[in-house]
């Protein structure tokens, strides 16, 4: 993509993908991605992050067996997830985000096994030729690496954007760490947080004009003068 995007354009133009084109990502594009990622902020510097990048026969053995490990419900995650933690307004966004979501793609609310297809396509990356897995080494409480995984997956998502691909982080590819970790040949000590499907968009998907919306700025923030 020849056009160069102003950040203002980059940071709107980005959301979650969900549907991907097969297309492979040619490895140059690929590299300049994490060139920039990789000037993410992180505590002390530390630049915690382990990036297991996955395509072509391996991304399809990823797939397949955590695939395999979800139908037969062998779930290894390093880190818990559960939405009935949140409270709240944080719950209410939770539950519009989800309900809204599958109304774009046309599953209504009661059908349930069309919820569990959609939802079990975080686990073939929503078609992506590419995924990413985030692993953080072990430290103290974890808040902090946390933290700056977070700041690296924000980095690698913008400038997939401005690359004119797209991506989409993924707690439920975190639910199958242990498999992931077997399938790459991944050291125990390394505890994975999430994954980053990605690709080029697939414009014409059912799904994809879908945008959720965001809070005003005055229910995230305060100010003090
Ligand atoms: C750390 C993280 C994990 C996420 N995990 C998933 C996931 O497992 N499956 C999914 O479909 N979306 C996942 N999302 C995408 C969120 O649903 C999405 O970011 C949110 O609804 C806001 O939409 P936007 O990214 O389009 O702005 C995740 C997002 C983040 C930041």
């Amino acid at each position: 993509m020849s056009e160069i995007m102003s950040f203002h354009e980059v940071v709107r133009r980005r959301h979650s993908i969900r549907n991907f084109l097969p297309d492979p990502v040619p490895e140059s594009i690929v590299r300049a991605v994490l060139s920039e990622a990789q000037l993410a902020p992180s505590n002390c510097n530390t630049q915690p992050w382990q990036v297991h990048i996955a395509s072509g026969a391996k991304r399809n053995e990823l797939a397949a067996a955590i695939i395999a490990a979800d139908e037969s419900g062998d779930a290894s995650p390093d880190f818990s997830f559960d939405t009935g933690d949140y409270t709240g307004v944080y719950f209410q966004r939770a539950m519009e985000q989800g309900a809204s979501y599958y109304r774009s793609i046309g599953v209504s609310r009661e059908a349930m096994e069309d919820r569990r297809m959609a939802a079990r396509l975080n686990y073939s990356f929503f078609h992506a030729p590419c995924v990413a897995m985030l692993f953080m080494p072990s430290v103290g409480d974890n808040v902090r690496i946390a933290s700056d995984i977070g700041m690296y997956a924000q980095t690698f998502l913008l400038s997939l954007t401005a690359h004119g691909l797209g991506g989409i982080p993924q707690t439920a590819l975190g639910f199958y760490a242990g498999t992931i970790r077997k399938v790459l040949g991944i050291d125990d000590s390394l505890k994975m947080l999430f994954g980053i499907s990605f690709g080029y968009p697939d414009e014409h998907a059912a799904g994809h004009s879908y945008r959720i919306g965001k809070a005003a700025i005055e229910e995230s923030v305060t100010f003090y003068s």
